[in-house]
């Protein structure tokens, strides 16, 4: 199956951050990542606004034509925002305010209210949702049950594992991947996909709708430049 490669850009907000000014510009770099491959631009607002800044969303919206994914927990602030902004899809992170990066998956069952009434809430705003966990196969049949349209399958562990044994590191999202798809679910991946592993994982899943890539591939940009690494990641997630 066909999968895209959403670029995630928030390390070029950190960037740009870091002076104060607007260089490098969040936008042009997307609208670039865009004209070089990318199928989708993902940003992860925090409510501390030390990346991707709110003004940022409401910048990106009218000029992205690939598939606009925002990720980030589901506040009040944060539903505001994605209510207003109308992506394409919102992923929905447990990750409290102070979270380095997002460290692990919703343990979906004390939050099945909860996440049942976000993902409503999405769907009323013509917004598809995609609820990012681990590869527990209950916990994925649960988070089918919110009526979420997809999963995000939470891939350091797979990521950690794979230099030392690659296939016993792709086992369980194999298995996940397949359950989720016999209940109905999309399936994305992400964090800490890379030129070393992605190949290796796409290759392997039966099903995998999207991939949601920053840290690695903005690293590789330093050496290989933003277009030729996307053309890499692209060519990684060729059938
Ligand atoms: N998916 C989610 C839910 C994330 O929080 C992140 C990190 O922002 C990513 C994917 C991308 O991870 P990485 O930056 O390691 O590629």
């Amino acid at each position: 199956m066909t999968t895209s490669l959403s670029v995630n850009i928030n390390k070029i907000a950190t960037l740009r951050n870091a002076r104060g000014e607007n260089n490098p510009d969040v936008v042009k770099v997307a609208l670039d990542c865009e004209q070089f491959g990318a199928d989708g631009i993902t940003v992860h607002p925090r409510p501390d606004e030390r990346h991707i800044r709110r003004s940022d969303v409401y910048s990106l919206r009218p000029v992205i034509k690939a598939e606009f994914n925002i990720e980030g927990y589901p506040s009040p602030e944060f539903m505001d925002l994605v209510l207003k902004v109308k992506p394409e899809q919102v992923t929905l992170v447990p990750d409290t305010p102070d979270t380095l990066t997002s460290c692990a998956g919703w343990d979906v069952e004390p939050n099945f209210e909860f996440l049942s009434s976000i993902v409503e809430a999405l769907h009323q705003g013509g917004i598809r949702s995609s609820i990012f966990v681990g590869t527990d196969i209950e916990n994925i049949k649960l988070a089918a049950k919110t009526s979420t349209d997809r999963i995000e399958l939470y891939t350091k562990p797979y990521a950690d594992l794979y230099p030392n044994d690659p296939e016993k590191a792709v086992m369980p999202f194999v298995e996940a991947s397949r359950a989720a798809h016999k209940v109905g679910l999309g399936v994305n991946a992400g964090h800490d996909l890379s030129l070393e592993n992605l190949q290796y994982f796409h290759k392997n899943l039966p099903y995998l709708n999207e991939v949601s890539i920053g840290h690695a591939l903005i690293c590789d940009a330093l050496y290989y430049g933003l277009e030729d690494t996307i053309r890499r990641y692209k060519e990684c997630l060729k059938d």
